[in-house]
């Protein structure tokens, strides 16, 4: 598979921010056993890898806008393109030395994704995708599952925080949905979860409360692997909306209903 020069920009800057979270990730376990615990150091990884991302994407394009998770907001000379970052995607689980985590960077284009990388630096496992150029694993092309049946199905998801007033409803989403499927998991990195719908390894992921920059490269890499993209209730999705819903064609459906049954329970 070659690579086209801009894959090459965000997948040089990807791999160079994980390498230090790689190499961070080597001390969390000394620093597990501490009474203060890692949360500094990891707060310091963080900040350190969304500045590598952000220091190679401006070196080779100067003029794009950034959304990033910890630097918020930059705009760009050339107000048609942005990068959304997620330096470290699954921070709790680096933070208590739970080897699953990931660096996401997505770019939109005039309000549309076209291009993402997903990258585990533990698993080495590089998703990306690019609009109408299928979505790869380590350069092996991509398709969502082939299952039909959603009780037949691993559906992936994120619970919300104890904080947030949508976790009595969500109780219900995942009760209906349990019941419904072969299994959920709650992996902890929704850039990872979605890179594994779009590899068929979960046949559809549903979550509410996530960011562009949790979610944006995941999106383009579900779509350009067959997949179906939408918000909770399966309207269409919007960047500016609260929840998303992914799953292949067939699935789709059924999942969109169970939800919706959950919801009305
Ligand atoms: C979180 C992860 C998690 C999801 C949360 C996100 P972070 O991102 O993607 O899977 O359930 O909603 O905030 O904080 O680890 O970058
Ligand atoms: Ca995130
Ligand atoms: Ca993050």
């Amino acid at each position: 598979m070659i690579r086209s020069p801009l894959m090459t920009v965000m997948v040089d800057a990807v791999m160079k921010a994980a390498k230090g979270l790689r190499r961070d990730f080597g001390e969390i376990e000394n620093l597990q056993v501490s009474r203060k615990g890692p949360g500094d150091f990891v707060s310091q990884a963080d900040l350190k890898a969304e500045a590598i991302l952000q220091d190679s994407l401006l070196k080779a394009r100067p003029d794009f806008g950034f959304v990033m998770e910890e630097g918020g907001i930059v705009e760009g000379k050339d107000a048609s393109h942005r990068w959304h970052i997620d330096p470290l995607d699954g921070t709790l689980n680096f933070l208590h030395g739970m080897p699953h985590f990931s660096v996401s960077l997505g770019l939109e284009r005039e309000g549309q994704i076209v291009a993402g990388v997903v990258y585990d630096p533990i698993k080495d496992e590089l998703f990306i995708a690019e609009k109408g150029k299928g979505a790869f694993l380590n350069n092996r092309r991509l398709r969502v599952s082939g299952r039909t049946d959603l009780m037949e199905c691993m559906i992936g998801t994120g619970i919300p925080s104890s904080a947030r007033r949508d976790l009595p409803t969500y109780m219900k989403e995942m009760a209906h949905v349990t019941a419904r499927t072969a299994g959920v998991r709650r992996l902890g990195s929704a850039a990872l979860d979605l890179s594994y719908v779009a590899a068929g390894r979960l046949d559809g992921f549903w979550e509410t409360g996530l960011s562009s920059w949790d979610i944006a490269a995941g999106i383009i890499l579900v779509r350009e692997a067959g997949g179906f993209v939408s918000d909770g209730t399966g309207g269409e999705y919007k960047m500016s909306g609260n929840s998303i819903l992914v799953a292949n064609t067939s699935v789709h459906g059924q999942l969109v209903q169970a939800l919706k049954e959950a919801r009305a329970s």
